[in-house]
């Protein structure tokens, strides 16, 4: 039996492999431990069971190792960039994700800002319901198809590939783009061109230093005019303050955008960009998903502490 810290609430049964644990946490109104409560908690566990928004740098796990008892981090998501795995790494502290268990409703997520972007189903809505409509028009709100389009994945996992088993469904011409050949058919090397051939550009690489500003504004000026951009992988991926510009000056046609550079923050410029679809990060929010990566996190916990590994420790 362990001590675990919880830092949010969870969805009801994503905890149930922690039963018999004692568990700290979550904040009764589900308010975020301050990174000053995480350091202080820190100390006194055996494990975190964290999210992404949680920052599980050096000072939380130097707390750890100074409490003596701080084993693995559990974070409930696929994407691990809020937490030093270098320094975990250093200090003996296992990191876990939830890989696997939500692929399949992120890739619906990305699907339906494909289709939301290049549809302009947001502006056609806002303006219904702002009683802007006068009545059906024949020139009124005309997007881009979808169907039959190029689109480009950049970054070929496990969720770029269910998104590129979507494209088929719509009879899409599917690029991608990866850091080493995948092999598979629409393999592009060269990231640049990708975005210039593409129709439809979606971007599933993980967050972290080495895509910071991947798509910045000399990529996002090699996009097609008529190109629709659509990010539901890190925020920090994409330059928001070029995107914004982009849209604002007919540059690119439309973007979907489910994360952002200083989450809950969005820029100014893109709060008021036309054509741009905006989702407060809900790409893996299904009731079921939420739940699986609860208990997938839980899980990895239970087997840490009695001394196993599981099978989603992060990379290092
Ligand atoms: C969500 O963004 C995740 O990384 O799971």
């Amino acid at each position: 039996m362990g001590r675990v810290l919880v830092t949010r609430r969870l969805p009801d049964g994503g905890l149930d492999p922690l039963a018999g644990h004692e568990l700290i946490g979550p904040n009764a109104d589900d308010s975020p431990f301050s990174h000053h409560e995480l350091v202080a908690h820190a100390g006194e566990v055996d494990a975190i069971v964290s999210v992404l928004t949680d920052k599980i740098d050096a000072d939380v796990l130097a707390a750890g190792a100074a409490g003596g008892r701080l084993r693995v981090v559990a974070n409930v998501a696929v994407g691990y960039d809020n937490i030093d795995v270098r320094v975990a790494r250093e200090r003996g502290v296992v990191v876990c994700n939830t890989p696997g268990v939500l692929d399949e409703t992120t890739a619906d997520l990305a699907f339906t800002l494909i289709l939301a972007a290049s549809r302009l189903a947001h502006e056609a809505e806002a303006d219904l319901r702002g009683d802007r409509w006068k009545g059906w028009g024949i020139t009124q709100y005309l997007g881009r198809d979808v169907h039959g389009a190029t689109l480009g994945i950049v970054g070929y996992g496990r969720i770029g590939r269910a998104v590129a088993r979507r494209a088929a469904g719509f009879d899409m011409r599917v690029l991608h783009h990866a850091r080493g050949n995948t092999g598979d058919t629409g393999y592009l090397a060269d990231l640049d061109e990708l975005l210039a051939t593409s129709d439809i550009v979606s971007l599933h690489v993980p967050g972290g230093e080495t895509t910071h500003h991947l798509i910045d504004a000399r990529r996002l000026a090699l996009m097609k005019p008529t190109g629709v951009l659509v990010n539901t992988a890190r925020g920090s991926v994409v330059d928001e303050a070029a995107l914004a510009g982009a849209l604002h000056e007919g540059r690119l046609f439309a973007a979907g955008v489910d994360v952002f550079e200083r989450e809950p923050a969005v820029h100014p410029r893109l709060l008021d960009a036309p054509r741009a679809v905006l989702l407060p990060h809900i790409g893996s929010a299904s009731h079921a998903t939420r739940t699986r990566m609860a208990a997938l996190a839980a899980s990895a916990v239970v087997t840490v502490l009695n001394g196993g590994m599981p099978p989603n420790v992060v990379p290092s």
